[in-house]
């Protein structure tokens, strides 16, 4: 086939993907399934693999291509990005109407409400449709590059066609600002992974978002799932449309995501009864909101209203009570999770918060204690967000709420099981170091028992915990071992239920070998990397018999986590574990993918930074065609990859008289 005629093949998959892409990410209304999908991508992955000199930035395969990177790099604002005044009642918003109308000497305005989405503010510059860059708030005036990451949110276009442009009014050259923004439900599973590999959570999506946006690696910030609405148009820094309304339309029509619940009002009861109806409704939203933004929907008024210091007159943010009480704290106690790590837990007084009554509120560890400066006794603000983990948010001292005044001291000895509590130096948390801890126990039973890993519905908390008392369940290969007599002498367990639990049990094994990995609990080995090493070795017992330098040729595996892998398996107990589950049944060989044999033999070694792929991606191909990646260079290496700013390695590679290639030469290679 000739070129043009490639090329024009592999436009047209573009923007078929675009399209369905738009209906997945944007409009949360697939045509297709997942699975057709991903064929789709795969099919442009190949042809654009068939045609390396084809592919553009702003292909959908693009979206991760940035490299590592060390820092960001500043970037000054076309206009500043404000911030907003805060109301927190009707009467203060009416206070606000009055200086609009005295100021505009007009009564008859209408009002724009929209969410106050509660993520982090963005600027995306886009010039000849195409996305430029991704600037963050910052101080207002400059904030940072954040392109990158950006490029890999999927509900933010790459590139918009001119003539949907032009449908929507919009020239060519513009800027968006907007909100980034972290699902709760994607929040919740991610804080969840972390938990199981004993990694410390997140307050709050905000937090989460903020961390995301300034991550240095865009493959992390990719598996996050972030979101995007888009809430402002501006053409050299100045509103585009007459009307914020229109503005609204018209980013919708163009592709953005804009969010569908906004109202425009005619006054200001209007606008309250907007506010009032979403107080209610909030709860049941997919990502978290804190206000209703009011903006005076004409922007001639909007110019004329203009700015005080750092808000503008024209807008005005009306903040929903924080759903917090002021409670007191009983008592401090001490938990012990999976990993061996004491987490301090407030008891408080009970009390109602947004519809649910809270009794214990995470206090994280002892340093986050100091700051607070609590003592046991103090009264404290709880806050609950969303239905993330109620949080103590400050200590309250008045005439009705005197200060506590009992110290709490972190415990010398787990509370669980009386073994040795030690903090590392240069760790903020305490651990229980007796590998044997009952804690830990029904910790890794549960997480083996959970969802993601072998499903065993039923195997909750109150049952886990009765069976690791009575001494019935001394580790996960117990559970094969259980019978229905040992069952049912436990409380409250029928003969119906007991039934139901052997059978979750008995389904278990025939879960893949990924599972069975994650299921292990082995430190820093979660979902995605159980499954990269089941892919990888194929069977448990090529994992077992792996080296940190066999373990750190599997994708995103690194010296942490191979030391971690050996670790668990050089110890005996874990040996016997595994054996105990291989008598049991379960699933030990799984599905090695398949290998191409183009580079069957050689040994690659990666320097400087590519341009086209990321470290792991390079690694990913070579490894796929059959090939080995080295850390090091030695006589036995085939080929040196050098990307720019190579150093020693290939220093050594001309030494040694090694082929030295470029990334073109590898995608050749690669075929
Ligand atoms: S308009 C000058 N609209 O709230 C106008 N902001 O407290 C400034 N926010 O920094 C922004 N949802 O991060 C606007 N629909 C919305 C918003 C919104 C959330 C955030 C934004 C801003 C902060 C101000």
């Amino acid at each position: 086939m000739s070129s043009p005629v490639i090329e024009k093949k592999i436009e047209a998959l573009r923007d078929k993907i675009r399209r369905h892409e738009y209906r997945y990410y944007v409009l949360d209304h697939p045509e297709i399934s997942d699975a057709d999908f991903d064929k789709l991508m795969n099919e442009l992955k190949r042809r654009e693999a068939e045609h390396p000199k084809l592919v553009t930035p702003d292909s959908p395969t693009q979206r991760v291509g940035g490299k590592p990177r060390e820092g960001f790099v500043k970037a000054k604002h076309s206009s500043p990005m404000l911030s907003l005044d805060n109301a927190y009642s009707l009467e203060e918003l009416r206070d606000w109407e009055r200086r609009v109308h005295e100021l505009t000497g007009r009564a008859d305005l209408e009002y724009m409400c929209e969410l106050k989405l509660d993520g982090m503010s963005l600027a995306l510059r886009y010039n000849d449709g195409r996305l430029e860059r991704g600037i963050t708030r910052g101080d207002g005036g400059t904030g940072e590059d954040v392109t990158s990451n950006v490029r890999t949110v999927r509900s933010i276009p790459l590139v918009i066609a001119k003539p949907q442009l032009k449908k929507a009014g919009i020239a060519a050259d513009f800027e968006v600002r907007g909100e980034m923004l972290m699902p709760l439900a994607a929040f919740r599973k991610l804080n969840e992974d972390r938990e199981r590999q004993g990694l410390s959570v997140f307050a709050n999506p905000r937090n989460f978002t903020a961390g995301t946006v300034r991550q240095l690696e865009p493959s992390i910030t990719a598996q996050r799932r972030m979101d995007f609405f888009a809430y402002m148009l501006l053409k050299d820094g100045k509103t585009h449309f007459d009307r914020q309304s229109k503005a609204m339309d018209a980013l919708d029509l163009a592709g953005f995501k804009v969010n569908p619940n906004r109202r425009l009002a005619k006054n200001l009861d209007d606008v309250w009864n907007f506010i009032q109806s979403w107080e209610a409704k909030r709860e049941s939203l997919p990502y978290e909101i804190d206000g209703i933004v009011i903006k005076v929907d004409r922007t001639a008024w909007q110019r004329e209203l203009g700015f005080t210091g750092k808000a503008p007159r024209w807008a005005i943010a009306y903040k929903y009570a924080a759903r917090g009480a002021v409670t007191q704290v009983e008592d401090i106690l001490v938990q012990v999770g999976r990993t061996g790590k004491l987490t301090p837990v407030a008891a408080l007084k009970p009390i109602p918060i947004g519809g649910t009554t809270v009794s214990r509120a995470t206090l994280h560890n002892l340093d986050e204690i100091d700051r607070l400066g609590l003592k046991i006794g103090d009264w404290v603000e709880v806050e609950r967000g969303g239905d993330v983990i109620p949080k103590v948010v400050k200590v309250v001292e008045d005439n009705e709420h005197p200060r506590g005044d009992k110290e709490f001291v972190m415990p010398e000895h787990c509370p669980v099981c009386g073994g040795n509590v030690v903090r590392t130096p240069g760790e903020v948390d305490h651990r229980c170091v007796n590998a044997n801890c009952p804690a830990k126990l029904q910790g890794t039973i549960l997480h083996f028992a959970s969802r993601h890993v072998m499903n065993i519905d039923g195997l909750g908390e109150a049952l886990v915990n009765q069976l690791t008392e009575r001494g019935l369940v001394k580790n996960v290969a117990d559970l094969y071992k259980l019978t229905k007599d040992d069952l049912l002498k436990l409380d409250r367990m029928g003969e119906k239920s007991a039934e139901n639990v052997l059978a979750e049990i008995e389904a278990s094994k025939t879960l893949p070998l990924e599972r069975v990995i994650y299921g292990l609990g082995i430190r820093f080995v979660g979902e995605r990397t159980a499954q990269f090493l089941a892919e990888h070795f194929g069977t448990l017992d090529a994992i077992m018999r792996a080296n940190a330098g066999d373990l750190e040729e599997v994708n995103e595996v690194g010296p942490r986590i191979a030391e971690s892998i050996v670790e668990f398996f050089a110890d005996e107990h874990n040996r016997k574990l595994v054996s105990d589950l291989r008598k049991a049944g379960l699933t030990f060989t799984g599905q090695k993918k398949e290998k191409g044999t183009k580079l069957a033999g050689k040994t690659f070694v990666l320097t400087g930074t590519l341009a086209r792929h990321t470290r792991d991606e390079a690694k990913k191909r070579i490894e796929d065609a059959g090939g080995r990646v080295s850390g090091s260079v030695s006589k036995k290496t085939d080929y040196v990859v050098a990307g720019s700013d190579a150093g020693s390695k290939l220093d050594k590679a001309r030494e040694l008289g090694v082929s030295v290639i470029g990334e073109e030469e590898l995608e050749g290679l690669v075929g």
